[in-house]
This record gives structure tokens, C-alpha cells and sequence, in this order.
């Protein structure tokens, strides 16, 4: 086992310590002084040392927010038993819902029509078993859910209580905070992100329907979030990491990214200025999410051994298996700067598309060292 990233074999994904635990700690400053529960969402590192990092290092039985119920097993078993489900349920997942809740696991899971309303009313009588179930509103028409005034809603919240379903709550994801082109309009994405689901807690008590979860979060909003009054509970999940397309948000650093992806130079096309490295695609993602934004950092941003920006040169193109480095200003790289074998890290420009790559974590801190390996898992 190699202990230090120069003796690693490339690709290999690195992560900063230092910079997730300060990242973490921020993100919980701001959770608190929000005066809002927390909910991370785990989908981003998928890794039961972060999940409890995140959790404030104290108790395994804070909440947590899932994307597939693989996660919801996985940190289920080792003691997240508060677990909200936050994609729309489908119906093959119902037998593997109402198992969780057998073992004791408190699953709520998330629908926005009757379709999905009717057959969870149909599924938790036969099965005898009471399903929690929070309904998803739309604040911002980037995805899924019911806009706050729509009438479905309410018909949504009676075709619930026809059987032994628990309406729980609300929640909304302000998706399209990602789209925003600097920090006001990511002030005015969580003022409606918050606005609207209050507004859907409000509708369903006015009508009798009980709501102790009312969730909002999306990273960008949790990080500039005026004032969270009426929200019980705030969910992010890549603040641990950022990446590249918070940065273009203005929502973190450059310093602040904890994941990079290692890398080696494996040759040059001199006559085209390139250097080629060992990390295409299956290494970084196909993400692109930074195409955008006013600075394109291609698939991800290329800097030294030591984790620090190199002039401005960017991963321009990948195959499966080949990057392509180049300057964004097209200056020619000469082979002379960059020998083969020189070892990069490349800054992703979505940490949970490039992490979701890879099957563990080399932890460094500040150095190359690497003091600890952490597993993550994948898949369904
Ligand atoms: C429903 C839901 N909640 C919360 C999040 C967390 O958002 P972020 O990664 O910006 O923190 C996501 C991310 O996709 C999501 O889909």
C-alpha cells in the first residue's frame, strides 16, 4: 500500500483532510447560526467516515439524506436510522422501502403525484406497515414537484391520508441555484427556495394535515441563505468537497476544493502544444458543468503535486482513458515543463460526478503523505 501520492498508481483519487473538515465545520456553523436542523445529503462522498464528519463526529443517529437506497442500507447499518429517501419513489422500490422500515430504519420517502400517492396507500395497507412520506414542491421549475399553489397538493396530502401513510412534511431542492449568475441571485434562489415550501407547509396545516419536516437545501443556497424562518431542516451535499462549479458560483475558493483526481503525463503532441495524461473520462467524469460559466475550466482544472493551480491550464478533452492538458489561453506546453511521468492533480469540476468514478479515497493533509484510505461505494 503506497503511503505517499508519489508512489501512487495513477489515476487515483485524492482527498484533503484539512480542507473537508474546515469545509465541513463551516457548513455546520452556518447550519447552526441558521437555527435549522441538518440533514446532510451522503450521495456526494458515499463514505461512512465523511457521513460521520458531517454528522458533527458525535452521534451516528443524526439525520441524513440518501439518493439511492443502497446509501439508505449501507449507513442504515451503521447506526443512520434517521434517513430521508430525496428522489421521487418508484413502484419497485416499495417491497425495499417497507424492509427498511421493518428494521426499524425511519424512511421517509418523497412523491409529487397520485399515481405514486395512490400505489404507497395500496402498498403500506397490504403490508401493514405505516410509511413516512414527505411531498416534494417545485420551487423553482428546475426538476421534480408541485408548485406551492397548486390545488394538488392538498389533493395529494388527502389521497395520503386515505390509508397508513404518514404525511411527514414538505421539501424542496433549489436545482436551479446552480444556473445563477452571482451571489444575489443565489439570495434570491433561497428566499424562494424557502418561501415556497413554507408557503406548502402552510396550505396542508390550514387544511388539517400535520407537518413537522419542512426541507430546503441546495449547497449554494445553504451558503447564502438570508434567513431560514418556517424551515425545519436544511439538507447540501457537496459543500464537503466544493468543486469546480461552486467556485464559478462564488461559493467557495479555489483553496477550499478537497477532491482532485491524480494524474501522470504519459506524453506530448509538441506541434499542438498538448500534454496527454493518464485520466480520461472514467477518471474525472464526462461532466462539463463549468461549459457555462464565465471561466470554462474543461474537465477540470490542473495543478501541481502539491494541490496548487498551475497557470491556466485546464483539461481540455477527454477519451476514456486520455486527458488532454492545455493552456485556455493557448499557450503551447512544451514537453520541458511537464516530463513524462510528472505527477497533477486535477480539480473536478462536479466532486460528486468524479467521485462517484472511483472506489476509495487516498486522504492526505496539506502534503503528499497519505494517512489514511477511505472506501466509498457505487451503484444501486
Ligand atoms: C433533493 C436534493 N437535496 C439536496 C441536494 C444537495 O444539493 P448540493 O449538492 O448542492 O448541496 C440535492 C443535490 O442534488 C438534491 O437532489
Amino acid at each position: 500500500v503506497a503511503r505517499d501520492l508519489a508512489r501512487l498508481e495513477t489515476p487515483a483519487l485524492v482527498l484533503d483532510g484539512a480542507i473537508l473538515e474546515a469545509n465541513v465545520h463551516r457548513m455546520r456553523a452556518r447550519v447552526e447560526r441558521l437555527g435549522v436542523r441538518f440533514r446532510p445529503h451522503v450521495k456526494t462522498h458515499k463514505c461512512l467516515e465523511i457521513a460521520r464528519l458531517a454528522a458533527g463526529g458525535a452521534s451516528e443517529t443524526s439525520p441524513i439524506t440518501v439518493s439511492t437506497l443502497r446509501e439508505a442500507d449501507f449507513f442504515a447499518a451503521a447506526g443512520f436510522t434517521d434517513v430521508l429517501y430525496a428522489v421521487g419513489l418508484a413502484p419497485n422500490k416499495l417491497d425495499h422501502v417497507v424492509a427498511l422500515l421493518r428494521r426499524g430504519v425511519d424512511l421517509k420517502v418523497l412523491i409529487d403525484n397520485l399515481a405514486t400517492a395512490r400505489l404507497l396507500v395500496a402498498h403500506a395497507r397490504a403490508a401493514g406497515v405505516p410509511i413516512p412520506v414527505l411531498i416534494e414542491i417545485d420551487c423553482d421549475g428546475h426538476r421534480a414537484g408541485v408548485r406551492a399553489g397548486d390545488p394538488l397538493l392538498l389533493e395529494l396530502a388527502a389521497e395520503l391520508a386515505r390509508g397508513q401513510v404518514e404525511l411527514r412534511g414538505v421539501l424542496t431542492h433549489a436545482g436551479a441555484s446552480y444556473d445563477c449568475k452571482g451571489t444575489e441571485e443565489i439570495r434570491a434562489a433561497a428566499a424562494a427556495e424557502r418561501d415556497s415550501v413554507v408557503q406548502a407547509a402552510e396550505s396542508l396545516r390550514a387544511a388539517g394535515h400535520p407537518v413537522s419536516i419542512v426541507s430546503v437545501g441546495s449547497t449554494p443556497t445553504a451558503i447564502f441563505a438570508p434567513d431560514l424562518t418556517g424551515v425545519t431542516e436544511l439538507r447540501a451535499g457537496v459543500f464537503p468537497f466544493f468543486d469546480l462549479v461552486m467556485h464559478g458560483l462564488g461559493v467557495c475558493r479555489l483553496e477550499e476544493l478537497a477532491l482532485s483526481v491524480l494524474t501522470s503525463v504519459i506524453g506530448h503532441q509538441p506541434e499542438k502544444g498538448w500534454a496527454l495524461v493518464d485520466a480520461g473520462w472514467m477518471a474525472l467524469s464526462r461532466d462539463r458543468g463549468t461549459s457555462t460559466q464565465q471561466v470554462d475550466q474543461g474537465y477540470g482544472r490542473v495543478c501541481d503535486l502539491a494541490g496548487r493551480p498551475l497557470h491556466d491550464w485546464v483539461v481540455s478533452a477527454t477519451n476514456q482513458e486520455h486527458g488532454i492538458v492545455t493552456s485556455r489561453a493557448g499557450a503551447p506546453l512544451s514537453p520541458e515543463s511537464l516530463p513524462v511521468g510528472t505527477l497533477l492533480r486535477i480539480l473536478p469540476n462536479h466532486a460528486c460526478a468524479t467521485a462517484a468514478q472511483h472506489d476509495r479515497y487516498h486522504v492526505v493533509r496539506g502534503a503528499t503523505a497519505i494517512e489514511e484510505v477511505w472506501p466509498r461505494f457505487r451503484g444501486w
